[in-house]
């Protein structure tokens, strides 16, 4: 039995928590009391989660890139449960080819995903964090996100959220936090 019950009637989001580090955070806010919306583009793998996890969580299919999909995600968790607390902005893409044969294409893929869809999550929860008196936005980044390494010339950007997303936060939503933190599997949730 799980001892934490600290987010008792929490609602989260989690993006690309269809498997991987999305899917052991699903696990353990569920765990800890929160209802967990995982969204993915990858449908069966977050069914077949929601169904391990049970009542507590629910899948809804979603490209981090698409804003419409975004509005989608958090009328789904206000119209279940009417509020929304947490934002765990995981999906991501890992992109590592030599920077002379990285196209544009390339790099704008690597930006789409792991920048801007960040960026369209933070606006699109933020006045449903403001309705429920605040929240926590965490960014999943990475290590190669303050520094460079060989052959992955879009890592940088590709974790820009490192520097940029922790600017934007829910306004007048004390007490909230948003914070970016390099993928490693420590305890997400502070409040
Ligand atoms: N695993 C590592 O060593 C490592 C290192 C550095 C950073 N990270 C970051 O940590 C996070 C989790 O990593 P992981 O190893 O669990 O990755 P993973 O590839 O196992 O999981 C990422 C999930 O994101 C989903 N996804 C991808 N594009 C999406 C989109 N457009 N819309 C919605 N979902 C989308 C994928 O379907 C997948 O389920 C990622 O952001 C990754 O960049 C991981």
């Amino acid at each position: 039995m799980h001892e934490d019950r600290s987010l008792e009637g929490r609602v989260a989001i989690i993006t690309g928590g269809a498997r991987g580090q999305g899917a052991a955070d699903a696990r353990l806010l569920s765990c800890a009391g929160a209802f967990v919306l995982v969204t993915d583009l990858l449908e069966d793998e977050g069914q077949a989660l929601c169904r391990e996890i049970g009542e507590s969580a629910v899948f809804v299919r979603h490209d981090v890139t698409n804003d419409e999909d975004w509005q989608n995600v958090v009328s789904t968790a206000l119209g279940l449960k009417g509020r929304l607390d947490v934002l765990v902005n995981n999906a991501g893409i890992h992109w590592s080819k030599p920077l002379r044969e990285e196209s544009v294409e390339g790099f704008e893929t690597v930006l789409a995903v792991n920048l801007i869809g960040p960026f369209l999550g933070i606006r699109a929860v933020s006045g449903a964090m403001e309705q429920s008196g605040g929240g926590s936005i965490i960014n999943i980044s990475s290590t190669a996100g303050p520094r460079a390494f060989r052959d992955t010339p879009p890592t940088a950007p590709q974790n820009g959220d490192y520097g940029v997303c922790p600017r934007w936060r829910p306004p007048n939503s004390a007490p909230s936090a948003s914070a970016s933190i390099p993928s490693c599997p420590v305890p997400l949730i502070r409040r």
